[in-house]
């Protein structure tokens, strides 16, 4: 099977096992559990459910690129809860007082759909139904509160939340590079470290195997943002199921506006080699890899 093959198929399967942590919408609250789950399910890449289930795969390192059924069920509802989480972050992102956005992942954004109430409200159920749905994890409480750590940290104040704080802050102003890669760090960033260092903790991996991978994961996160903002002016609405020129029409200061497009292009490069340097000082895991390689030139 070739890796775009191997991506749908895993990428299909994520998705599976994403909806059966969904919250069924019915009580006297269904319109936000509606306006959930309709966040969750609409598309998305599904990177970093898929990130975590990869770094577990490289750091318990039994030959196998599955997990087996009991891996599973420690592994998979701390993939939801970082993809809810995740999906939370954009639904808030798209809001009025935010980036003001009415389009994300090709359909009308949650607020757009549901009003700017429920669009708020979904945002914060989303964010801690995704912690109620990592308890669910079979794995050994050690490890599991060592990760709710971990998804707490890096969701919020000094994580996520803090990244997109400053982003909103100095938006229409100048913010230095300093400033912009803070921004980026935490606001995109702090996740992507999530991801897999959750994957490293669930498998087992000690302090310092996490470290390397949190800061391969930095390195990944710098990379997936600047391409992020290459696409805002590179891309169609149609590849990126999110409204271009978004950026600019705020008078957003991005990677371009300081290093320009061929310079931003060799950073994502530069920033994604630096990544898979660290990586296979850990381990091999060719799907990892690759997956990483392909976010290089992504159109979406
Ligand atoms: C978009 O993330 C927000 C950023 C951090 C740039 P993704 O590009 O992963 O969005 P989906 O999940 O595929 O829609
Ligand atoms: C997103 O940054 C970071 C989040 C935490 C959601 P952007 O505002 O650039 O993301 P898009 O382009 O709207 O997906
Ligand atoms: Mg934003
Ligand atoms: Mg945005
Ligand atoms: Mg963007």
């Amino acid at each position: 099977m070739d890796f775009k093959e191997s991506l749908r198929e895993k990428t299909s399967r994520i998705n599976r096992e994403i909806s059966e942590y969904l919250p069924p919408e019915t009580g006297f609250q269904k319109t936000i559990l509606a306006a959930c789950n309709y966040s969750v399910i609409n598309g998305g890449k599904r990177l970093r459910p898929l990130l975590m289930q990869y770094a577990y795969i490289l750091c318990r390192n039994n030959g196998s690129e599955e997990l087996g059924p009991e891996e599973k069920t420690a592994v998979v509802p701390f993939m939801a809860a970082m993809e809810m989480i995740h999906s939370s972050s954009l639904v808030h992102d798209d809001l009025p007082c935010m980036d003001n956005d009415v389009l994300r992942r090709g359909v009308p954004s949650t607020w757009a759909k549901f009003g700017e109430d429920m669009g708020t409200l979904a945002g914060d159920g989303l964010m801690l139904y995704a912690f109620e749905t990592a308890c669910k994890s079979t794995a050994e409480p050690g490890k599991a509160m060592k990760c709710l750590g971990v998804l707490a940290r890096k969701s919020g104040l000094f994580g996520m939340v803090g990244g997109q704080t400053v982003d909103v802050e100095l938006t229409g102003k100048r913010p230095d590079k300093e400033q912009l890669e803070f921004i980026y760090k935490y606001k995109t960033g702090a996740l992507i470290e999530a991801s897999l260092m959750i994957g490293a903790i669930l498998a087992g991996a000690d302090e310092a195997v996490t470290k390397k991978l949190e800061e391969a994961a930095a390195c990944v996160g710098m990379a997936f943002q600047i391409q992020d903002d290459i696409l805002d002016v590179t891309a169609t609405e149609s590849e990126l199921g999110k409204p271009i020129g978004s950026d600019s029409c705020k008078g957003k200061v991005t990677w371009l506006t300081y290093y320009g497009m061929e310079q931003s292009e060799r950073d994502v490069s530069a920033y994604t080699e630096k990544a898979l340097d660290i990586i296979r000082q850990i381990g091999s895991c060719r799907f990892l890899e690759e997956l990483l390689i392909s976010l290089i030139g992504r159109r979406s």
